[in-house]
């Protein structure tokens, strides 16, 4: 008897119920429970069988822990063929969400129903890899090739109203899964219903499969797993017959799961679940959170105050006058606005925000009663510590007090108050409505449950939220430093902007760095530098000159119209900016610098190298806990392209000895800039990765 898959009569139905928490993951035991369901419902004469899951949702997948390992019979192609081919009537009645695996056992039964709030999805591009149990063949030829190739190669869930639109379900339901499952087997029993097999229909019409590989491939930016899937569905369409094209989908998908792509984007999906999780918070409480205080309403401040009000959280927003106020809310209103033009906030909702939930002040009285301040104010340590002087003034006993700086001293600010325990730094990312990214900063003071307070209003906001500790920059900006000082070396050694952004692009980032440096205003790496050069630089850092230049000439990037490239009105991508060159040229040949040329290979080789070296650093040095925290960071704040896994899962698959070797190399011509982070050296010396890191905590 199962232990995951209960077995029960009703009359002559046999029910199938999956009990395998959390989400019903398809993992052998689960597979071999529904092989012998649907085997000792046929022994017993049963005339309809019923597939449901218990708890929260049917099954949301194939179990992925058990990807890479040897596979265990029955496999899930098999049985959802074996599940197609039973001559009883096999229906499934699905809640919570139906994915991947999970919705390809749907496509076998015969009949499917689904509770309304129920979603469907062929997931599977996402982790690297394409439905490998028929989806790719009996989805098309449910809901013709079109809207499949939109399920499969964008891995959307779809929602049981839409699903039944398309006809991938027969009906929708409110109720329990078993007992509208239960009826609508009857139903169909009593009115002899055929077996309904997708496997019998029809090969679906076929479109222009090369364009549509393309267009997908380039959509994906590098990620290969999309692009594939459509090779898949041509084969429900051209393949002799549904066998044909299961093999190839067979084929295809084994490929897949061999590839560094998959390696990547399955660590992607265990580590972003894994982040959140600290043995430092295991069983410590969260303090409550029903308003919060937001000071100052610029970039950030409108944006985490918009954040907070989608999230359900009162906000207080203190400025420094009433016109300042003002601004801020109407920065915060265009936000909500967009958010209504997405469709993701309705205008009563929005309009209730603004009227009712989102308080303006100028006086810091206001803030007496919040649970937790986020302060946003100029990047300037004495500003900053007269704020949190008036905040250990005014706040209530427990208030969290938190900082958004990039860069300043978070033990420096907490020291210079009496309540140094409840300051902690989150670090949202611009715009914070919408990044994903929250870096929760831990001081040396910092009490755990406030630390638990940030990761619960993280959670709040939909955010990722990952644990780091004060250096400059903490983990991502720190690293960032490092990888574009990277690119600014080879800049001078001869490569230019444009082909460095274009080299990192193809690798598979969002934006290359000076496309990134326009975006964000070239002012702030212009403020940096003039701070690193008046606290007195080593004289071995590599310095230049050409984006100060710009900036004297009031050059900031997107939002002057013109830096490293010009942008035409309303344009966010731009084209280059033909005073930039000179300016490098007037540099290189001011060092005495000849120039060089570089590979794309090699551009990408450097600046990856450069940005792992960091990494090792920040976790050899403990500001991140784990490899994965720093993958984590570079996916969600930094545009790194998900399916390498973040750059310590790269460097991983690429091996480290490699990176170290060339570390090494190249310190030949700049010792200072390439030392080796000593934990880099270890995992070498040791013959260990940093995965085997994650494990370890
Ligand atoms: N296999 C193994 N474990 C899984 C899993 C899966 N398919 N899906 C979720 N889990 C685990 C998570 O790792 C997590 O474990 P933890 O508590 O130890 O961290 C736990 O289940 C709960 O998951 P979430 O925290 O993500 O819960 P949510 O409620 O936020 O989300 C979900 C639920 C929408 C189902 C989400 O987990 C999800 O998207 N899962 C992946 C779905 C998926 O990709 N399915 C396709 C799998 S590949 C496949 O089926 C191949 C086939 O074609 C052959
Ligand atoms: P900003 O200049 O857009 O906004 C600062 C706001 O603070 C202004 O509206 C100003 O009126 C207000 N302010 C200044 N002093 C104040 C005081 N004493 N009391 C009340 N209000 C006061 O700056 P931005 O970009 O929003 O940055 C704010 C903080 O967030 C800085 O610490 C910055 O380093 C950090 N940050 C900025 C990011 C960005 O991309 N802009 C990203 C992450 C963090």
């Amino acid at each position: 008897m199962s232990q995951v898959i209960r077995y029960e009569r009703i009359d002559d139905i046999a029910v199938l119920a999956a009990q395998n928490p959390p989400v019903n993951a398809l993992g052998v035991d689960v597979r071999r429970g529904l092989l012998a369901g649907i085997e000792r419902a046929e022994a017993e004469g049963a005339r309809a069988v019923l597939i449901y899951g218990e708890g929260r949702t049917f099954f949301a997948g194939a179990d992925i822990r058990e990807f890479g390992k040897p596979p265990q019979d029955p496999w899930l192609p098999a049985l959802c063929d074996r599940i197609e081919a039973s001559p009883l009537l096999v229906v499934s009645a699905l809640h919570g969400t139906a994915l991947g695996g999970g919705l390809e056992v749907a496509l076998s039964c015969h009949y499917r129903i689904a509770v309304p709030s129920a979603k469907i999805g062929l997931p599977e591009v996402n982790l690297g890899i394409i439905p490998g149990a028929g989806g790719t063949q009996r989805l098309p030829r449910v809901t013709g090739v079109e809207a499949a190739l939109d399920m499969i190669t964008t891995g959307r869930h779809v929602r049981a109203p839409e699903a039944l639109s398309m006809g991938v379900l027969d009906c929708v339901k409110e109720g329990d899964p078993r007992e509208i499952g239960l009826a609508y087997a009857r139903e169909l029993l009593d009115n002899n219903a055929p077996r309904r097999a997708v496997c019998d229909m029809p090969a679906p019409a076929p479109i222009d499969f090369d364009a549509a590989y393309d267009a997908v491939l380039k959509k994906g930016r590098g990620q290969l797993s999309p692009a594939v899937a459509v090779r898949a569905v041509q084969a429900a369409c051209e393949a002799d017959d549904f066998a044909a094209g299961q093999a190839r989908e067979r084929e295809l998908f084994m490929e897949l799961m061999t590839s560094d792509q998959r390696k990547g984007l399955i660590h992607a999906f265990f580590a972003e679940r894994a982040v959140s999780k600290l043995p430092e918070l295991q069983g410590v409480e969260p303090r409550p959170l029903h308003q919060i205080g937001v000071i100052g309403g610029g970039t950030m401040g409108a944006g985490i105050a918009t954040a907070a009000l989608l999230a359900g959280l009162d906000v207080v927003l203190l400025e420094m006058s009433p016109e300042a106020a003002h601004a801020a809310r109407d920065r915060i209103a265009a936000n909500l606005s967009g958010a209504v033009k997405r469709g993701k906030l309705s205008s009563d909702a929005h309009d209730d925000i603004l009227q009712n939930r989102l308080t303006l002040a100028t006086d810091y009285d206001a803030l007496s009663h919040v649970d937790l301040v986020i302060e946003a104010v100029f990047e300037d340590m004495a500003v900053k510590k007269q704020v949190f002087a008036r905040l250990d003034a005014v706040c209530k006993d427990g208030a969290v007090l938190a900082t958004n700086t990039s860069y300043l001293d978070i033990n420096e600010i907490a020291g210079s108050i009496s309540r140094s325990s409840d300051v902690v730094g989150l670090h949202f990312f611009s715009p914070a409505h919408v990044m994903k990214l929250l870096e929760v900063v831990v001081a040396d003071q910092t009490a755990p449950e406030v630390v638990a307070t940030g990761f619960a209003l993280g959670k709040r906001l939909g955010k990722v939220s990952v644990r780091a500790g004060v250096c400059d920059g903490f983990i991502g900006n720190r690293i960032l430093s490092t990888y574009r000082a990277c690119a600014d070396h080879m800049v001078l050694d001869g490569a230019s902007p444009y082909q460095i952004d274009k080299a990192l692009t193809d690798f598979g980032f969002a934006m290359g760095p000076f496309a990134v440096s326009d975006l964000a205003g070239l002012d702030i790496g212009w403020a940096t530098r003039k701070r690193k050069r008046a606290a007195g630089q080593d004289p071995r850092v590599r310095d230049s000159s050409y984006a100060d230049k710009l900036c004297e000439a009031g050059h900031f990037g997107q939002k002057t119209g013109k830096g490293y490239y010009l942008y035409e009105k309303g344009q966010r991508a731009g084209l280059p900016n033909p005073e930039v060159m000179p300016l490098i040229e007037a540099d290189r040949a001011a060092q005495g610098l000849a120039p060089r040329v570089f590979t794309d290979e090699e551009i990408v080789r450097r600046y990856m190298t450069a940005m792992v070296n960091e990494a090792a650093k920040v976790v050899g040095e403990g500001i991140a806990r784990r490899p994965l925290d720093v993958d984590v960071t570079l996916l969600y704040g930094y545009g790194f392209p998900r399916y390498w896994g973040g750059p310590l899962k790269w460097a991983d698959l690429n091996g480290l000895a490699d990176v170290l070797t060339d570390i090494r190399n190249w310190s030949e011509d700049d010792a200072y800039f390439w030392q080796p982070a000593p934990l880099l050296e270890q995992l070498v010396a040791e013959g260990r990765s940093f995965d085997d890191l994650n494990k370890e905590n």
